[in-house]
């Protein structure tokens, strides 16, 4: 089986960081999310990857991802010239796809489980189609199944008005070559796209096997539904083991599970999990809170911070709690010699600052 993984977009909108790069780059306690979706793919056996880019963000991704081997797989790049859509996406990597079954994987969105059961469960009862159903709030955000009281799909609909159900596509997708007969099929739907859902309807008004499967494991949206704090917040709170490398001194507290690399030092500072610190990291005199991510070549002095996402290559000096803040990367944040009110900022691009 190989995967398609969907990597492409503009990349112009992360809530709440506006973000002007890849967002399936932007990074989940310091790891970027697409690393994730890689990780998930090769644990379940699927080492043959084709990755979907954008020409706004495609360099972006291959100079992060590389060629696979940090994975021991093998990925291959397809350029989607335009955003016609997941299906318009399938379309472009037809080559590649062949006549293989293949498992979609949308780049910005995590699972909090592996995904190899459901890949197993795909080879063994070869269905035509094989969908992930969540439970959602906000169902007319997404594509909606209604199932009967046996799982099977009745029908599919795109970001419904007037949802008849909450269960939502979540954005992992197991096809059977079939799927390309049925988006040779469909036309745009109302936003332009050619839509995957409707493909799948396609494969159901057929009398095709299309079976689901609700995840009992957590699911993140990081390019609609949660913000990146959420993110950040979940995925500490589940996988965060301490591991604690660099150099620690003076007068330092690390409790619980506290991530820092060889590369990175702490001075007359507490730190308390779950925190990741990246690499080339200084924290000095310092309080790092839980839920904290402190990106690579950040430097944080005299300063408390708790519940925040700081982004690489930041400074922040002399701020006494900041909380529930994401900084965007390169960014400064600091106090003003001498003053004891007002904040000195300057922030990276397009981000939100609340004081
Ligand atoms: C896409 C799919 C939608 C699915 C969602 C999951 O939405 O069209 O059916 O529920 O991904 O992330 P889009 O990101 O294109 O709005």
């Amino acid at each position: 089986m190989k995967g398609l993984v969907l990597s492409g977009g503009s990349g112009t909108r992360l809530r709440p960081l506006t973000h002007t790069g890849a967002k399936q780059l932007v990074p989940v306690a310091n790891k970027p999310i697409l690393f994730y979706v890689l990780d998930n793919l090769v644990e379940a056996g699927v080492r043959e990857i084709g990755m979907i880019i954008s020409p706004e963000t495609g360099k972006e991704i291959q100079a992060t991802v590389g060629d696979g081997s940090r994975w021991n797989a093998s990925i291959t790049y397809i350029l989607q010239e335009y955003p016609g859509g997941l299906a318009h996406a399938v379309q472009t990597a037809r080559d590649y796809l062949a006549d293989s079954p293949f498992v979609m994987y949308l780049g910005d969105n995590l699972i909090g489980s592996g995904i190899r059961e459901f890949s197993e469960r795909f080879r063994g009862e070869t269905p035509d189609a094989q969908i992930l159903l969540k439970a959602v709030e906000d169902p007319s955000s997404f594509g909606i199944a209604e199932v009967d009281e046996r799982g099977h799909v009745l029908r599919l609909v795109e970001k419904p008005k007037e949802p008849r159900s909450n269960l939502a596509l979540v954005g992992i997708y197991f096809f059977s070559p079939k799927i390309h007969e049925a988006i040779g099929q469909i036309t745009p739907s109302w936003r332009g796209e050619l839509e995957i859902t409707d493909a799948i309807q396609k494969l159901i008004d057929w009398g095709c096997r299309v079976q689901s499967e609700i995840i009992d494991a957590w699911w993140l949206d990081t390019g609609k539904k949660d913000d990146l704090l959420h993110a950040n917040l979940v995925v500490l709170d589940e996988w965060i083991r301490r591991d604690v490398r660099g150099e620690v001194r003076g007068h330092s507290v690390v409790t619980g599970r506290v991530q820092i690399p060889e590369s990175s030092v702490i001075v007359d500072s507490t730190l308390r999990g779950p925190v990741v610190v990246g690499e080339n990291v200084l924290i000095e005199r310092s309080f790092i809170g839980p839920y904290s991510s402190i990106g690579n070549g950040c430097v944080i002095r005299d300063s408390s911070v708790e519940h925040v996402v700081i982004l690489e290559s930041c400074r922040v000096e002399a701020i006494q709690r900041l909380e529930d803040s994401i900084i965007g990367k390169n960014s400064v944040v600091r106090r003003r010699d001498g003053q004891t009110e007002g904040l000195c900022l300057m922030v990276g691009d397009d981000c939100v600052v609340e004081l």
